[in-house]
C-alpha cells in the first residue's frame, strides 16, 4: 500500500468529536490529529488551561486531554489547513430533527454534513479518506461523494481523489471514554477495501480484531440508527409496564429483574425512568420513521414512532402525579428538582426529561429549585426558555404577581428549608446518600419524595416521615 494515514481531521470538536478524537490520540501517539469546529467559544473552552473548564464533563476524559493535547491533539478553528493536511477526515458535526421544511419534525437536517463534505471537496489535497462519524440517515455517503466528485473535474482530476467510508460512533454519554476504549464493536462500511483496512488499522491499535466488523456501506448507515432504535424502544417497553405495575400493586424492579435474567431479553436497559433522553433516540427513531414513510412502509413508520409517543406521554405523566399527590394544585409551593441532565454523568441537557417535566410543573404555578452537579444555570434558562427568579427581594415580588411559576438555581443541597416536594430526575450518585431524617425535619408537611430513577434508599424514606412515590412501584 502506497498510501498511509499519518494526519487526521475531524470537524465537529462536539460530544462525539473531542472524546474520540482524545482517545484515539492516546492510543496512537504516532498520529496527529487536528479537531476543529466553526463554535469559537467551543474550541477555546477545549483549549482551557484549566482542565476542569472543558465543554463536556466525561469521567476520565480531563486526564487524557492532559496526556494528550497539544502533544498529537489540536484543538482549533483552522479548517482549512486541518483539511489540507489531513489523509483521513472524520465528519462529526451534529445532525438534528429539521426544523422546517420538506421532513420538517422528522428527517435528520443534513445541512452541517454538506457543509462540511462541500468545505473538504474544496481544501483537501490528494487522496483523502472522508468517514461519516456522525449518524446519518441511510444513503447520505451518496450525497457526500456526489459533492465530493463534483469538484473533480478538469485540472484537480488528476490531484484529488475520495474514498468514502462509514464509521458510526456508539458511545454513550457519561461513559464515552469506557466505550471508546473497550467497544462491543467497531463498525466500517464502504466499498474501497483498501480504505476500510487502512481504518481499522488504526482501531486495531486498541481494539481485538474480532471486534473490528466490516459492511456495505448502506448497512453500517441503518445498523447504527437500528440500534438506537432498539435500545430507546427497551426503554418505552419498560416505562409502559411500570405504569402498568403502578396501578395493580406489582413492582418494576422485580419485573426487570425477572425478565432480564431470560437470557434471550437481557438484563440492560431496563431501568425504569422519566423517559429517555439526549441528543440521539428520539432523532434516530424519528429519522427511521421518515425513512420508513418515504418508501411508502406506512405501518413500519406507525411502529417506531410509538416508541416516541410512549416516552412523551411518560414525561407528561410524571408532572400529573405530583399535582395529583399535593392535593391537586402545586401554586406558589416550593419543589426541589434534583438533577437536570438526561442521565447522570454528563453535563448535557438535550431532550432531557427535565425540560418538559420542570416545565409543566411551572406551569402550574410551582416554585422550583433546580440542582445538578454539573449542568450550567446558562443552559437550564436555555432549555426552559424562562428566566429565573431574581434573588433580589422586591424584583421577586413582581416576578410571583406574575401568576406562574418561577424556577432558581442552586450549586449546593441546602435548599430543602419550606419544601413540600422533592423531585429525584437524574440518578446522580450523590442522591443516594441524601439524610433524608434531616431532610424530613425542614420540609413543609405532608412532604412528599418522588422519585423517578429509584435511587433513595425506600426504607430509610418511610422511616423518616417523607411519603414516597417510587416510579413503577404499586406495593407503595
Ligand atoms: P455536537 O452538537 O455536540 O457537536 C457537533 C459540532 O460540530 C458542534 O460543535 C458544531 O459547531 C460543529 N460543526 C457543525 N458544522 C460544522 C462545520 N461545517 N465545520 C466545523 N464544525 C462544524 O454533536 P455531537 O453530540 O457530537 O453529535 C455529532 C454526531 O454524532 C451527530 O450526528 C450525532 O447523532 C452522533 N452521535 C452522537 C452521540 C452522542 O452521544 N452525543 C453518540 C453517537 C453518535
Ligand atoms: C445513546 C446510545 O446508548 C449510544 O449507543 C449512542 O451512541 C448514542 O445514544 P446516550 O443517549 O448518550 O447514548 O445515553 P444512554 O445511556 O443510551 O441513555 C439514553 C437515555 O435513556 C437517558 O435519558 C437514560 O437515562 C435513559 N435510560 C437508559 C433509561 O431510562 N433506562 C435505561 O435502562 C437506560
Amino acid at each position: 500500500m502506497s498510501f498511509s494515514i499519518k494526519n487526521i481531521c475531524c470537524i465537529g470538536a462536539g460530544f462525539v468529536g473531542g472524546p474520540t478524537m482524545a482517545l484515539m490520540a492516546e492510543k496512537c501517539r504516532n498520529l496527529i490529529f487536528n479537531v476543529v469546529d466553526i463554535n469559537k467559544q467551543r474550541i477555546a473552552e477545549w483549549n482551557n488551561k484549566d482542565f476542569s473548564k472543558l465543554p463536556i464533563y466525561e469521567p476520565g476524559l480531563e486526564e487524557i486531554i492532559k496526556k494528550t493535547r497539544n502533544k498529537n491533539l489540536f484543538f482549533s478553528t483552522e479548517i482549512e489547513d486541518a483539511i489540507r493536511s489531513a489523509d483521513l477526515i472524520f465528519i462529526s458535526v451534529n445532525t438534528p430533527t429539521k426544523t422546517n421544511g420538506l421532513g420538517a419534525g422528522k428527517s435528520s437536517d443534513l445541512k452541517w454534513v454538506e457543509a462540511s463534505a462541500r468545505q473538504v471537496a474544496k481544501f483537501a489535497e490528494g487522496h483523502t479518506i472522508v468517514v461519516e462519524k456522525s449518524t446519518l440517515p441511510v444513503r447520505t455517503a451518496e450525497v457526500i461523494e456526489s459533492i465530493l466528485n463534483s469538484t473533480l473535474s478538469g485540472l484537480n482530476k488528476d490531484k484529488k481523489t475520495f474514498s468514502v467510508l462509514s464509521n458510526p460512533e456508539f458511545l454513550a454519554e457519561g461513559t464515552a471514554i469506557q466505550d471508546l476504549e473497550n467497544p462491543d464493536r467497531v463498525l466500517i462500511g464502504g466499498e474501497d477495501k483498501e480504505a476500510m483496512l487502512l481504518l481499522s488499522k488504526i482501531y486495531k491499535n486498541w481494539v481485538p480484531d474480532n471486534k473490528i466488523l466490516f459492511t456495505n456501506i448502506w448497512s453500517s448507515e441503518l445498523a447504527k440508527l437500528t440500534s438506537n432504535a432498539f435500545l430507546a424502544q427497551r426503554i418505552s417497553s419498560i416505562n409502559s409496564i411500570s405504569a402498568i405495575c403502578e396501578v395493580t400493586g406489582a413492582d418494576i424492579r422485580e419485573v426487570s429483574r425477572a425478565i432480564g435474567l431470560d437470557t434471550r431479553i437481557g438484563s440492560k436497559f431496563l431501568d425504569s425512568g422519566p423517559g429517555f433522553g439526549g441528543s440521539c433516540f428520539k432523532k434516530d427513531i424519528l429519522n427511521l420513521v421518515y425513512l420508513a414513510e418515504y418508501f411508502g412502509l406506512e405501518e413500519v413508520a406507525k411502529f417506531w414512532e410509538e416508541v416516541v409517543h410512549i416516552n412523551i406521554w411518560n414525561q407528561k405523566r410524571i408532572a400529573k402525579i405530583v399535582v395529583k399527590k399535593l392535593f391537586g394544585t402545586i401554586s406558589q409551593k416550593k419543589i426541589i428538582i434534583l438533577g437536570f441532565a438526561f442521565k447522570a454523568n454528563t453535563n448535557d441537557t438535550r431532550e432531557s426529561s427535565a425540560i418538559k417535566i420542570c416545565k409543566d410543573l411551572i406551569e402550574e404555578g410551582a416554585e422550583l429549585i433546580i440542582h445538578d452537579p454539573k449542568v450550567n444555570p446558562i443552559q437550564i434558562e436555555a432549555d426552559l426558555k424562562i428566566k429565573p427568579k431574581p434573588l433580589n427581594n422586591e424584583a421577586s415580588k413582581t416576578f410571583l404577581n406574575s401568576n406562574s411559576g418561577s424556577w432558581r438555581f442552586s450549586k449546593d443541597l441546602n435548599i430543602f428549608d419550606g419544601s413540600h416536594a422533592i423531585l429525584v430526575l437524574t440518578e446522580w450518585e450523590e442522591y443516594k446518600n441524601i439524610d433524608w431524617n434531616y431532610v424530613a425535619k425542614k420540609m413543609v408537611k405532608p412532604a412528599w419524595l418522588f422519585d423517578t430513577r429509584s435511587v433513595v434508599n425506600v426504607e430509610l424514606v418511610k422511616k423518616s416521615g417523607i411519603n414516597l412515590w417510587l416510579i413503577g412501584d404499586g406495593g407503595i
